[in-house]
């Protein structure tokens, strides 16, 4: 037999392990990994001198905008901008213009990103009005709910808890994730007011707001509800340490809970956004060192299920309003979040398990994304060929994101993906993308 390709000379993680081996590959799977002595027959073969081979990284935690908010990022650019940044999967989130929160919604977000694609893309719903409508929500093929707990954006209504305990029960029995936006809106609301009253416009006012006690509020409500179920939430981007530690003593009791945190949350303190300015603000916003220490302890002891970029993309003009409420909240995440975790494996904060565990294994664990986030026989050849010695600055002109600035534009980085295949097809090589739109797949969830 001949299969579509081989890979010799690759260094590959292989259960927990770094090893030497080829990999071959047939019809967008992994076909045969071992000796290049025991490779089949190849169309074409590839030499890819020593370099690492990780599976690719899935980002659960994703705006790829685009329908009316594509002049900030569209299906095209926005997974341009993950292969870039050595991403194969993301899972796009809901608030867009409209917001994907109906079958129909659904429906045409998949039809246009079906030939704009570079990697997998799945989709997030929100909550539909009506609850009865979130069996064929998850029927059309959408992976997950996402609930934003800070703003009213779906069809719920968030203050009530009568409503929510409802939505989480019907989708207990559909078996899908919930992943919250935990920002208390009331607790939010209130001191939003107070500090618009008092004419405090400014970053540390936005901080007053965005307290850790918002967070950790709605993170109990969540779990008070959620306790009532048998509902499986996901906490969105953790930033603080008592949210996290609610989190973790809840796990310990066996509640089906996981949660994640973002790399601007772990990299980046209030010093930097006082430094920075408007355009590294986001939500939840980026906290004090105490919080960074608990997130990187909650890594280390395994607490932190999965890290994603939340990348979210913005004008630059948006990102420089004049009062800090109007300033559109986000960075972009895709083309940075590798690089920033490789140099961290460098510097023996982190290691290669730990970046395939939190950004592949877990994300497709978590998501039901089955078949994909491990290199073996049979799984999506989905993966990438990583250069750990290569050092270079982060420069955001360069992104394939629409967003061309970045928290950390200019930050010395060491360890680069420098190509991502998906589907076994080579979609990035040497940062330059070299296939077409539309070699992306749609990931829909199993049949019900
Ligand atoms: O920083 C954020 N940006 N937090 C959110 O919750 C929304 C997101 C966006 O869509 O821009
Ligand atoms: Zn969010
Ligand atoms: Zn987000």
């Amino acid at each position: 037999m001949i299969v579509d390709l081989t890979l010799n000379n690759a260094k590959a993680y292989i259960d927990n392990e770094i090893v030497d081996c080829s990999i071959a590959i047939n019809e967008g799977k992994f076909f045969k990994i071992g000796k290049e002595a025991s490779m089949p027959k190849a169309e074409t073969k590839m030499n890819l001198r020593k370099l690492l081979v990780l599976p690719g990284l899935i980002d659960a935690h994703v705006h790829l905008r685009d329908e009316e908010k594509a002049y900030k990022e569209d299906f095209y650019s926005g997974t341009a901008a993950a292969a870039a940044g050595g991403i194969t999967t993301v899972l796009d989130m809901p608030n867009n213009t409209p917001v994907t929160m109906s079958v129909e919604a659904l429906r045409r977000r998949m039809k246009i990103a079906e030939r704009k694609i570079l990697v997998n893309v799945g989709f997030y719903s929100e909550f539909p009005e009506n609850i009865q409508e979130a069996e064929e929500i998850i029927k059309e093929g959408a992976v997950a709910f996402k609930l934003f707990m800070a703003e009213q954006i779906g069809g719920l209504n968030i203050d009530d808890d009568h409503t929510l305990l409802e939505a989480f029960k019907t989708v207990s029995k559909l078996k899908v994730p919930v992943a919250v936006h935990a920002e208390d809106r009331t607790t939010l609301k209130k001191a939003e007011d107070k500090l618009k009253r008092e004419n405090h416009n400014d970053i540390e006012a936005f901080l007053k707001a965005h307290s850790e006690k918002a967070e950790v509020i709605a993170v109990r409500r969540l779990l008070r509800l959620a306790a009532q179920t048998s509902v499986h939430i996901h906490f969105c981007h953790i930033s603080t340490k008592n949210g996290l530690k609610t989190i973790v003593d809840r796990k310990r009791s066996g509640m089906k809970i996981t949660c994640e945190t973002t790399a601007h949350h772990l990299f980046l303190s209030v010093d930097e956004l006082r430094r920075i300015g408007t355009l590294a603000l986001t939500m939840p916003p980026i906290r004090e060192k105490h919080h960074i220490a608990a997130l990187w302890n909650g890594i280390e002891k395994g607490w932190i299920d999965i890290l994603a970029s939340d990348h979210a993309p913005h004008t630059l003009k948006e990102k420089k309003a004049n009062s800090v409420w109007d300033v559109k909240v986000g960075v972009p995440g895709l083309e940075t979040t590798l690089p920033l975790l490789l140099t961290e494996v460098k510097r023996g904060r982190l290691s290669i398990t730990d970046i395939v565990r939190l950004m592949s294994e877990k994300p497709a664990e978590i998501f039901g994304l089955k078949g994909r986030g491990c290199l073996k026989n049979g799984y999506n050849a989905d993966f990438i060929a990583v250069d750990f010695k290569r050092k270079y600055n982060i420069d955001a002109s360069n992104f394939y994101s629409k967003t061309k600035y970045s928290p950390f534009d200019g930050w010395n980085v060491e360890g680069k993906p420098v190509k991502t295949f998906v589907h076994g097809q080579l979609i990035m090589d040497e940062g330059e993308i070299v296939d077409k739109a539309g070699s992306g797949e749609i990931i829909r969830r199993v049949k019900l």
